[in-house]
């Protein structure tokens, strides 16, 4: 058995003495994960509620097609600590597995998390294979195959062990230290989010037929939904009344539906509640036609 050196000599002696195949694995996967931690802290849309690539927005967007969207649904109203939390999780998979710590349970976790992302994000993807979610499924699994029987027969090699034995608990918080200071450093790199000042155009008259509908960024920064009618232009905020995730025009009922807890609000009748449980309307912004323009004023 190869003797422990401790600090960066045990992360190099990880990477002595392993097949190809696990080298080609843990390099891969890895850095990939590690990418896609870092992908979210610096997107200055993930945790912003007023952005389309808002993580309560997609997880929203999944409800349609996803077999455990009751499982979804439950998450959107704590979309602000679930997006935190992923992006904290694959940054630890990702350090851990590069650095050769606890690579068993590391594996079954970039397991699990491909897992959940395949039966949300991916799963309406057809043919499957053009979803990587399933993919790397696989990938996680192989590699965890390879490292549990390399371990065998050594001492304090199991999925159990690589979680309560001493030294591997310690590297955890180590790593998961590491994933925490890594999410606050890429929130650094976050591009600004524009929004646009009271006055400033939304959309053009052109652009925008009687019987259009889309969702804007409110000069306060906050969702909301444009309608245009025979009648004019009016726009709502997108933040439900209830406990506030971000409602969506529904094309087939014509209402704004809030996915969390399925409030209902009538754009036609001043974004009134059709369904509880919220209680009062949604709040309305003030939009206008000016020139070519649709202004919020
Ligand atoms: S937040 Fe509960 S129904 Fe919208």
């Amino acid at each position: 058995m190869a003797k422990y050196s401790g600090g960066t000599g045990a992360i190099a002696q990880s990477w002595k003495n392993q097949p190809i195949a696990t080298s080609v694995l843990r390099l891969w996967l890895g850095l990939t994960w590690v990418y896609a931690g870092w992908n979210k802290a610096t997107d200055a849309g993930f945790l912003n509620q007023a952005s389309p690539h808002y993580i309560g927005a997609q997880l929203a967007g999944y409800l349609k097609t996803s077999p455990i969207s009751f499982i979804l649904r439950r998450m959107i109203e704590h979309a602000q600590l679930i997006g935190w939390g992923t992006m904290v999780i694959e940054f630890v998979i990702g350090f851990a597995i590069l650095a050769g710590f606890s690579m068993q349970l590391m594996s079954l976790a970039g397991f699990g998390l491909s897992a959940v992302l395949w039966l949300s994000a991916t799963w309406s993807v057809k043919p499957y294979f053009l979803g990587s979610d399933t993919a790397y499924m696989v990938l996680w699994a192989a590699l965890f195959f390879l490292v549990r029987d390399a371990a065998k027969g050594k001492r304090n090699s199991s999925v159990i062990s690589d979680l309560t034995e001493r030294r591997n608990f310690v590297r955890l918080v180590g790593v998961g230290v590491a994933g925490i200071a890594a999410s606050l450093a890429g929130t650094k790199f976050r591009a600004r989010v524009a929004t646009p000042e009271a006055g400033s155009s939304i959309t053009t008259v052109a652009s925008f037929p009687v019987g259009s509908t889309m969702s804007f960024t409110a000069a306060d920064g906050s969702p909301a939904v444009l309608f245009r009618t025979a009648a004019g232009v009016f726009a709502y905020s997108a933040i439900c009344t209830h406990q506030g995730c971000t409602v969506a025009y529904d094309s087939g009922s014509h209402l704004l539906a809030c996915p969390c807890h399925g409030a209902q609000f009538d754009p036609s009748k001043n974004a009134a509640v059709v369904q509880g449980p919220a209680q009062s309307p949604l709040a309305s912004i003030k939009v206008a036609i000016k020139g070519a323009n649709i202004v919020q004023i």
